[in-house]
């Protein structure tokens, strides 16, 4: 990576030393009338301390390979063992964000329904989608038996080629904590804790488990903390999953400014911060700083720190009793809020239909149409389609690692068997095929697979329209080594195009790409990893029996060379594991809190597909852009009027220009629902924090004083409307 200034830093340690050298730690249930923090006081009042010691640790599950489930576990990420006597519950703790993960197959039935990636709900805008997935996922959890599911993911895109980036949300703090938050919402509408990851910075996986990313604390409060402050404004998540990597220099698990300063006083945080697995490297040090309990710590980390050793800091005076008393209040209090402890989960068959039914729908919503000349799309019923490569005549791909869901029906696609993590990649049985055929019965639809070319151009040649489907197959534990489709498919989609111009490519991607053959097909369906109900989702938008109304949340750039660091250190695709411990040790993000679309803003640099982008079949005109400040609220309000032939789903967005310069921000979005020549005034709120800075020696937001430029826009890019704005400045309540 090249970086070319270290930036001081000092400011960030000072502040991350206070904690730990005395100042007060925060207590969740000082003063609170909350009634799940009495419930947790009366429950604590009669546990010894040892009994309290025993609810900071869970142990390993059975989720690494070769593990095996403990007495009482169902055979998961972690579990705890409940103080017997206590009247809480046991503590069954499962992967992920996506769906419920059956790590190494260790249960018979932990098939489950897969949401497609994050990104795609994301994508979709709507916070109502993302709280319905959410609720699925968390009723499957709770059907099979957990009561703790470690999503949702809301670490920004720093960088395109992140290899989690698939789990999260994109590059904007306000949209990923809104969509974040409310998918966390859904979980715990189910009885189920869901659990905000991986608190902070953890924005690539290269050498993640060492690696300290630097960055301003400012900078780091106005864009990748703000995803997470709001995460939680949105979705109350029981718990906080503190990240593998060092943030100034600190480990995020044992950074009190991370911890304590920020998450626990300023945001007034009332639940508890668990590891992640492996990411505790002490005791006292670690619950100083504000960890409340160590993750499968009997397997995870180099030691059980928070066993034994910190029963001895006790005994010892270097961590209070007090603290103690706080972590295990922090985690008791969230088993009573999310409804733990009243209703336990009662183990029942998933209703397979209904929910792969949410995630059809959630991929409907997220695929994103970035291309359609002529408007190839939506396809003709009767047309003779050539459907070539990706798998799709057996199922749609999925991301890998902690978030894989084992997938009901089976895998369809045999790998080479690759036995090093994440092994091969998993289709997901929902064949794009078969749906389109479903879909138009009187289409003439043919399948050629795509790995001879010359057959493929043959194939397409003798069609009224070709669909390739390419894949980019992303995964945990290490970024995208290029931008660029998996195997042959950009020679592939290159020459199909060739033999035949009326060409739409269906990219399941779990990142943006590089799309060298933009120019000369007619269309893109961007349908990221399309999850359980991928395939019937991508025949339906095809044939416009849903039209498509995703929007992106991440910039897709020209070329690498556009980025804010156009390489990444070490990135070696044979070698997963090395990758995460011995790349650069430091990443200074200087480019701030211009992530992203602020980024390409900020440079004047004009990408390929810019946030906030998304075509669908009908168009839409605004108008009547007003911006009024009444009450200390910023509001804007304008008129949409769907001006096309179909019915659609519009997202117009308004972005915000600070007085004293600087790039854009997202101020808010509406996504509207409008027959053709209906029209509708609609009004977007804006989050006083985007009209601020975040003032570091204060710990406060201020609003500048000045004019505001205002954009009403259908991306990051859209300059077409504009109004501005005067507002006196002010500091905002804290
Ligand atoms: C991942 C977490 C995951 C945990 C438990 C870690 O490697 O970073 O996201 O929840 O494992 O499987």
């Amino acid at each position: 990576m090249k970086l070319s200034r270290k930036i001081s830093l000092l400011s960030a340690v000072a502040c991350g030393m206070m904690v730990a050298h005395g100042a007060p730690h925060a207590h969740a249930a000082h003063g609170s009338t909350d009634p799940a923090d009495e419930k947790a006081r009366q429950v604590l009042a009669h546990m010894s301390l040892e009994d309290k010691m025993s609810l900071l640790f869970s142990v390993d599950g059975g989720g690494f390979n070769g593990s095996v489930a403990p007495p009482g576990g169902l055979g998961s990420a972690a579990y705890l063992r409940a103080p017997a006597g206590s009247g809480l519950p046991d503590l069954q703790i499962s992967d992920a964000g996506l769906g419920v993960r059956n790590p190494a197959h260790i249960r018979k039935d932990g098939a489950a329904v897969s949401l497609p990636s994050g990104l795609s709900t994301a994508s979709s805008w709507d916070m109502d989608m993302a709280r319905q997935a959410g609720a699925m996922i968390g009723r499957e959890a709770w059907q099979q038996g957990f009561n703790v599911l470690l999503g949702g993911g809301a670490d920004l895109t720093r960088d395109p080629r992140g290899g989690r980036n698939f789990e999260y949300a994109g590059e904007d703090p306000l949209q990923t904590g809104r969509m974040v938050g409310s998918t966390i919402a859904g979980v715990q509408s189910q009885h189920v804790i869901s659990t905000l990851k991986h608190y902070a910075m953890n924005d690539l996986e290269t050498s993640r488990m060492t690696m300290s990313a630097d960055i301003d604390p400012v900078a780091m409060r106005e864009s990748d903390l703000l995803g997470f402050e709001i995460a939680i404004e949105t979705g109350h998540p029981g718990s906080v999953m503190c990240a593998y990597n060092r943030v100034n220099d600190l480990y995020a698990c044992e950074s009190p400014y991370l911890l304590t300063k920020t998450l626990k006083q300023d945001w007034h945080y009332p639940g508890f911060v668990m590891s992640d697995w492996g990411a505790t490297h002490s005791s006292a040090r670690a619950a100083l700083a504000g960890l409340d309990q160590e993750s499968a710590g009997d397997h995870a980390d180099a030691r059980p720190y928070f066993r034994t050793l910190l029963a001895a800091d006790v005994k010892a005076g270097r961590v209070p009793q007090s603290r103690i008393d706080d972590m295990a209040q922090r985690i008791v209090r969230s088993l009573f809020a999310q409804g733990l402890v009243d209703h336990p989960p009662v183990r029942a068959p998933l209703d397979v239909v209904t929910d792969t039914l949410v995630a059809q729908r959630d991929e409907e919503e997220g695929a994103v149409l970035l291309r359609n000349e002529g408007n190839i799309l939506p396809l003709a019923p009767t047309a003779r389609i050539a459907v070539i490569g990706g798998h799709a005549d057996v199922g749609v791909i999925s991301g890998g690692g902690s978030s894989q869901v084992d997938p009901i029906g089976g895998e369809v696609v045999k790998g080479p068997g690759k036995k090093d993590w994440p092994g091969d990649p998993v289709y997901f049985p929902s064949s794009p095929l078969k749906a389109m055929r479903a879909e138009a019965p009187a289409a003439h639809i043919t399948y050629d697979p795509g790995t001879n070319i010359a057959a493929a151009v043959r194939a397409a040649r003798a069609a009224d329209v070709a669909v390739v489907y390419a894949t980019q197959f992303t995964f945990e534990g290490m970024d995208a080594p290029n931008m660029h489709l998996d195997g042959n498919a950009d020679a592939l989609i290159a020459a199909v195009a060739a033999a035949n111009p009326r060409t739409v490519v269906v990219m399941e991607t779990g990142d943006p790409v590089l799309m060298p053959w933009n120019g000369s097909v007619a269309g893109v369906l961007e349908a990221w990893f399309p999850g359980s109900g991928g395939g019937t989702a991508i025949a339906r938008l095809l044939f416009g029996k849903v039209a498509p109304s995703g929007h992106l949340t991440m910039t897709f750039p020209q070329a690498e060379s556009q980025l804010a660091h156009p390489d990444i250190a070490g990135v070696n695709a044979n070698n997963v594991f090395e990758m995460q411990f011995h790349t650069d040790q430091e990443l200074v993000y200087d480019e701030g809190s211009d992530v992203g679309y602020r980024w390409f803003d900020r440079n004047h640099l004009k990408p390929l597909y810019p946030f906030g982008y998304g075509l669908t079949y009908t168009t839409f005109a605004t108008d009547g852009l007003v911006a009024g400040y009444h009450h200390k609220q910023l509001t804007v309000t304008f008129n949409v009027r769907n001006t096309g032939t179909r019915p659609g789903v519009d997202v117009p967005q308004v972005y915000v220009g600070l007085p004293d310069g600087g790039a854009r921000r997202l101020a808010g979005w509406q996504r509207v629902k409008l027959a053709p020549g209906e029209s509708r005034q609609v009004s977007v709120q804006v989050d006083p924090r985007l009209l601020a800075h975040f003032d570091g020696k204060h710990d406060r937001w201020d609003i500048p004083s000045g004019r505001f430029r205002v954009w009403l826009g259908h991306s990051a890019m859209d300059d077409s409307q504009q109004v501005s704005v005067h507002l006196s400045g002010r500091t905002l309540a804290p």
